[in-house]
């Protein structure tokens, strides 16, 4: 351990740290804009100086302590630092916040009310540079508000390793680019647009969506593979909800950003975890049903439970979406009765990256480890003389259902197989309910219901004691 003076306040930190890292875990914050903890130290924004007795400014972030080191953060030369690199940062940098979209989560912004505060000094036009600049598909830069920190590159040269992006040029022409001929499409790129302490990296998904203000975030899992990622699913809130003419569109994910999680996914996720509304807000189905003819819930739940007491030999297989609480539901209400397997809802797409060394797992369900814990690994199969067939979930496919068997189908999404079904029960989505998966290593994670689910939608845990529970 290593002694040092922070603002006067003797602190021990570890030997090989930093003057910005033993800063801000004893509570001292010193701005930053290149450094990021997951990344390595560029030391090129220099809005982090700090004073050191004897040595006079230099920059936090890529100076190690020493014993006996005196540090100020805060004196008078520090704060004149700051302002000049502050308008050095902003010498040409549009300051059109009142149209960017990391408006009110924005560093630069931050930094100018509290470091600056004065209009330019400059009597020169900002430099001009390319707006919209189309990076790849998902991705586009706004030279005019890069501030040059470098993050972007080395996240893809450190983390996702593509080594998609360099800087061209130098001084204040210098470009964020791709490589010659080469387009941004790396399957973590989006993690560049959190990173980017300024508005210069813009989501084309999100682009002029919504102002963060009005949106807030729900903690949650991802389940687009069995990483389980964490995550936070961006919604309207509720006092803002508008009185739109479709009031679905005041319950759509805005957004998802990752949540960092430290043992599951560190700060970042892949660009399937920013793509959920894609798999969440497809056409439901809300409505229960007899063989395709619409009915009451309690009409339907009723008739499931009428042939579940009925049959001889019935087999379950329950979904690897399902969450622990629902599993254990079905455990404790139904499982004595049925042979139990549990089902891959979800299989690899066309074009989906299967599994890396990164976070992506080859499963694409959330929750497979926590369904086997409970119902053991046996694959998808039925007893001669099955006559009951209860499906949770998707990923099944019906002409394997034996000749005669009755099927009473969970589920919440739209497909031809609900009016198929003896009995269609209509279920909530993950965004509808509070939860937990225990992904590939074990680890148990919670998420939070973002929206209300529908009138006619129940629960799947509830299902399982009505259908299960004893009259
Ligand atoms: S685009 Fe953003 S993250 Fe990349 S160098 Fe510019 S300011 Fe930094
Ligand atoms: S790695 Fe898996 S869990 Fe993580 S964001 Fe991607 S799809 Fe979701
Ligand atoms: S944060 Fe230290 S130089 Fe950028």
């Amino acid at each position: 351990m290593t002694r040092i003076f922070l603002n006067g306040r003797e602190i021990e930190v570890a030997a090989d740290t930093t003057v910005l890292r033993a800063a801000l875990d004893n509570g001292v914050y010193v701005p930053y804009f290149c450094w990021h903890p997951r990344l390595s130290v560029a030391g090129n924004c220099r809005i982090c100086m700090v004073e050191v007795e004897g040595k006079g400014l230099d920059i936090a972030c890529n100076m190690p302590v020493s014993e006996g080191m005196k540090v100020l953060t805060d004196s008078d030369e520090v704060r004149a630092a700051r302002k000049a690199m502050m308008q050095f940062l902003t010498l040409n940098h549009p300051v059109d916040c009142g149209i960017c979209d990391k408006a009110g989560e924005c560093t630069l912004q931050d930094y100018h009310f509290a470091y600056n505060g004065a209009p330019s000094i400059s009597a020169e036009p900002k430099v001009r540079a390319t707006k919209f600049h189309d990076l790849g598909d998902r991705i586009l830069i706004d030279n005019e508000r890069c501030i040059v920190c470098s993050r972007c590159v080395r996240f893809t040269h450190e983390v996702s390793r593509s080594k998609a992006l360099g800087i061209q040029g130098r001084g204040d022409t210098s470009l964020v680019r791709c490589e010659e001929g080469r387009r941004f499409d790396d399957p973590y790129s989006d993690n560049v647009i959190d990173l980017c302490p300024v508005g210069a990296l813009l989501s084309r998904s999100f682009l002029y969506k919504a102002r963060v203000w009005f949106l807030e975030a729900t903690p949650s899992v991802c389940p687009g593979c069995a990483r389980g990622c964490a995550i936070r699913i961006w919604h309207l809130r509720a006092d803002r909800r508008l009185q739109r003419l479709d009031p679905r569109r005041n319950l759509e994910i805005a957004r998802v950003t990752p949540l960092d999680d430290p043992a599951v996914n560190g700060p970042w996720i892949c660009n399937k975890g920013r793509d959920l509304a894609a798999i969440f807000e497809r056409p439901r189905a809300d409505q229960a049903m007899l063989r395709g003819r619409p009915v009451p819930l309690a009409e339907a739940i009723s008739e499931a439970r009428r042939l579940v007491d009925g049959a001889k030999r019935r087999t379950a297989l329950v979904s690897s979406w399902g969450s622990d609480g629902e599993l254990a539901a079905f455990r404790d209400h139904l499982a004595a009765r049925f042979d139990v397997r549990v089902k891959p809802d979800h299989v690899p797409q066309p074009g989906e990256i299967v599994e890396d060394d990164i976070l992506i797992r080859a499963d694409k369900n959330p929750n497979t480890r926590g369904a086997r814990a409970l119902f053991g690994e046996r694959p998808v199969a039925f007893e001669p003389g099955t006559d009951l067939v209860l499906v949770w979930g998707e990923g099944f496919d019906y002409s394997r259902v034996p000749a005669g068997a009755k099927v009473v189908l969970l589920g919440s999404y739209l497909a031809p197989e609900n009016g198929a079904a003896d009995v269609f029960l209509p279920i909530s989505v993950q965004t509808e309910r509070d939860g937990s998966y225990t992904n590939s290593d074990g680890i148990a994670r919670r998420f939070e219901a973002c929206f209300p689910p529908g009138e006619t939608i129940a629960h799947a845990a509830d299902l399982f004691a009505a259908i299960g529970g004893r009259p």
